[in-house]
């Protein structure tokens, strides 16, 4: 992504400005000042949740998304032109599964919510680190997809993985697909339940929608770079999810659908049992999933400074041999086909495992006609 070099630069040159002295720190301090008084300028309504989340209702022509320079000429879809094709109908019994709930925001028609930034600081750490860090660490468990797609959908259990709140670390629940031929030529977009202490200053899980471009420091959650364009007036993007699955009790789900819009080319992302559109990726942000991608992972993964060296828990912090009501599952697994069809994966192309089984498994991989199913999860080094 072009676009994202200079905010790089810029975020070095925040850095070096923090390394030479303290009383620096004020000229940081009202660059945030500057965007947030641009942002009430646009400001409809402004909507406290539950439990100290407040979220700005600005209208959805001026979005985040319309600042990134490929967009200046984007014509906004408030639609998706279809949806793919649901080739089964579910038996009533695979509806037992109560769905968990996206955080609900009640913003006026023609705007969209956008979590404020209320712990700037802890993001302004957090992005230096990331850019700095050499010793970038990553780990897994779930089911690499190597074949072509044009979509995937699934339900995601959703567990808050405990992740230590000073680490830096995120803990991901999540499906996700890439395009492109190798790591650094490579766009990938994705969508799932995060917990991620040091971006939203708790442990909650998180509703979290993000893309990237194959580098793992420049991932982009929810409105945080431009590029991701909302069309829903109601669901919150960084809320939390609630209420979410117990060790030994109710399992919740939640449903999600990322496909490729095949008129517009954008890559659309939807919620809940009825599909319900969210928002959607523009094509032209893109540089090599324009068409269709090329992988997913369904799973879970931990990323960030200690990620490998620490570990923080994923899924439930169960192993997945635990099975059902205990180990973190992803169920239903479905892509969408060239003929934009939902459909079964090809179990020749999936490849279920972890990085590292001492701290985290996948197991009961399984294959039926409602999709592909498998537990996944582990303590990390946590015990
Ligand atoms: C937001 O509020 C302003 C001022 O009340 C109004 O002019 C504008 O149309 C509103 N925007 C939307 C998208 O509702
Ligand atoms: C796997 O994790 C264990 C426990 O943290 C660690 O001792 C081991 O070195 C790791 N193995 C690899 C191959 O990284």
């Amino acid at each position: 992504m072009k676009e994202k070099i200079p905010i790089r630069m810029t975020i070095l040159l925040l850095f070096l400005i923090l390394a030479i002295g303290g009383k620096e720190l004020t000229c940081l301090k009202q660059r945030e000042d500057t965007s947030r008084a641009l942002m009430n300028h646009q400001v409809n309504k402004t909507i406290l949740v539950e439990g100290g989340d407040v979220y700005d209702c600005i209208g959805v022509n001026v979005q985040p998304a319309f600042n990134n320079p490929l967009l200046k000429d984007h014509k906004i879809q408030m639609e998706p032109s279809s949806i793919p094709l649901i080739t089964y109908v579910e038996s009533p019994s695979m509806h037992s599964m109560p769905q968990t709930q996206l955080p609900i925001i009640d913003c006026p028609i023609g705007t969209i919510p956008i979590l404020r930034k209320n712990r700037m600081d802890n993001i302004a750490v957090k992005t230096i680190d990331v850019v700095i860090s050499k010793d970038f660490q990553k780990e897994g468990a779930g089911i690499k997809y190597k074949d072509e797609l044009y979509g995937t959908r699934a339900k995601i259990n959703v567990y808050a993985p405990k992740v230590e709140t000073d680490s830096k670390d995120i803990s991901a629940s999540s499906i996700q697909m890439n395009g492109g031929p190798n790591p650094g030529f490579r766009d990938g977009i994705g969508a799932g339940s995060f917990v991620y202490p040091s971006y939203s200053g708790d442990n909650f899980a998180r509703f979290h929608v993000y893309w990237d471009d194959g580098l793992p420091t420049t991932i982009c959650i929810d409105h945080d770079c431009p590029g991701f364009v909302q069309v829903s007036r109601s669901v919150g993007l960084g809320g939390r999810i609630k209420p979410i699955s117990v060790y030994k009790g109710t399992q919740y789900v939640i449903d999600v659908l990322i496909f490729k819009d095949r008129k517009t080319k954008n890559w659309w992302v939807a919620y809940g049992e009825q599909n319900t559109p969210i928002g959607y990726w523009p094509s032209s942000i893109f540089q090599y999933m324009k068409d269709k991608c090329d992988f997913a992972f369904w799973g879970g993964y931990v990323q960030g400074p200690t990620a490998s060296t620490n570990s923080p828990q994923l899924g439930s912090g169960h192993f997945a041999s635990e099975g059902f009501g205990k180990a973190s599952f992803i169920k239903n697994i479905q892509i969408v086909d060239k003929n934009n069809r939902l459909a079964t994966p090809n179990v020749h192309r999936s490849f279920p495992g972890s990085t590292n089984s001492s701290k985290y498994t996948s197991s009961n991989y399984e294959v039926n006609n409602y999709g592909m199913h498998m537990y996944y999860g582990g303590p990390g080094d946590l015990v």
